[in-house]
């Protein structure tokens, strides 16, 4: 079975004693930040202890994503240099302000030079990434995900914080994905006080085609995980369309089956993890 990205929590590299918590509250994966989560004068010691931990560790319950800063930065070049010097191989490596298709295909290079397999994500949050989009799902075999990243966005363009000023980037980030066969995966909800505006945005972005969402608290997670799981009515209806359309054009609650209407009803049992055969 493919790895579930419902969830990502974003923990700060330099909390180490909270990366368990990403397993307590049923996150898919764990985001251990090195950019904005630090301040520059710790960017070093996040290293230090985020590699320190992870090797320790050895498995972790679940895939481990660590965020690096951004590769036109130098805590970012120190991030993937002393990353291919240590013995930590983390599942998946997240690029903060990916801005062409270049900065995941130069990482992509060094990673192989080290022979490793750890995946690429693309954070996708500035007018220029947005613009080179389709190019950039492209880069490499290695990019499972683009993510999208609101607040930088939002602070690019200028406009305010509000989903309605970003739709038409969510929209460009999940066709783009939607041309790599990649995954999708949305922002993190800000206001971590407002768990039914979470709720709506969740179930929104799943609505849209993401396949996931990011998340910056704990208490978020259970939230994400519900609106990303498909609903026992859902997976019903799922298998009725798919046993209809086996015997030809019919009807499911109204609704006219054909190969279209069957493809949905097969994506809704993938992403409940269950099997489209009839
Ligand atoms: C995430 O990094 C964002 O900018 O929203
Ligand atoms: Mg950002």
């Amino acid at each position: 079975m493919s790895v579930r990205l419902r969830s990502a929590l974003f923990t700060p590299a330099t909390h180490p004693e909270r990366f368990a918590k990403a397993e307590e509250v049923g996150a898919d994966l764990l985001i251990i930040d090195l950019e904005d989560a630090i301040a520059p004068k710790d960017k070093k010691s996040a290293r230090a202890t985020a590699f320190t931990t992870l090797n320790a560790v050895k498995e972790t319950p679940f895939p481990c994503i660590i965020r690096i800063n951004g590769l036109d930065t130098s805590a970012g070049l120190c991030d993937v240099l002393e990353l291919l010097a240590s013995p930590v191989q983390p599942e998946y490596l997240l690029l903060p302000k990916t801005e062409s298709a270049a900065h995941l295909q130069i990482v992509d290079r060094l990673l192989s030079e080290k022979g490793l397999s750890t995946k690429l994500i693309g954070l996708i949050e500035s007018a220029v990434g947005l613009k080179a989009v389709s190019d950039i799902a492209h880069a490499t075999p290695r990019l499972t995900a683009l993510m999208f990243g609101a607040a930088d966005l939002a602070a690019d363009l200028g406009c305010g914080p509000f989903a309605a000023n970003l739709t038409f980037a969510r929209v460009s980030l999940v066709s783009a994905c939607a041309t790599a066969a990649i995954a999708a995966i949305d922002s993190p909800f800000f206001d971590i006080r407002d768990l039914s505006g979470l709720e709506r945005a969740a179930l929104q972005a799943a609505d849209m085609g993401f396949a996931g969402k990011a998340a910056i608290h704990p208490s978020q997670i259970a939230a994400i995980n519900q609106a990303f799981t498909p609903t026992a009515d859902e997976i019903a209806a799922a298998r009725a369309i798919l046993i209809e359309n086996c015997r030809g054009v019919g009807q499911v609650n109204g609704v006219m089956v054909d190969e279209a209407v069957a493809r949905q009803a097969r994506r809704v049992l993938a992403r409940a993890g269950q099997s489209a055969e009839v």
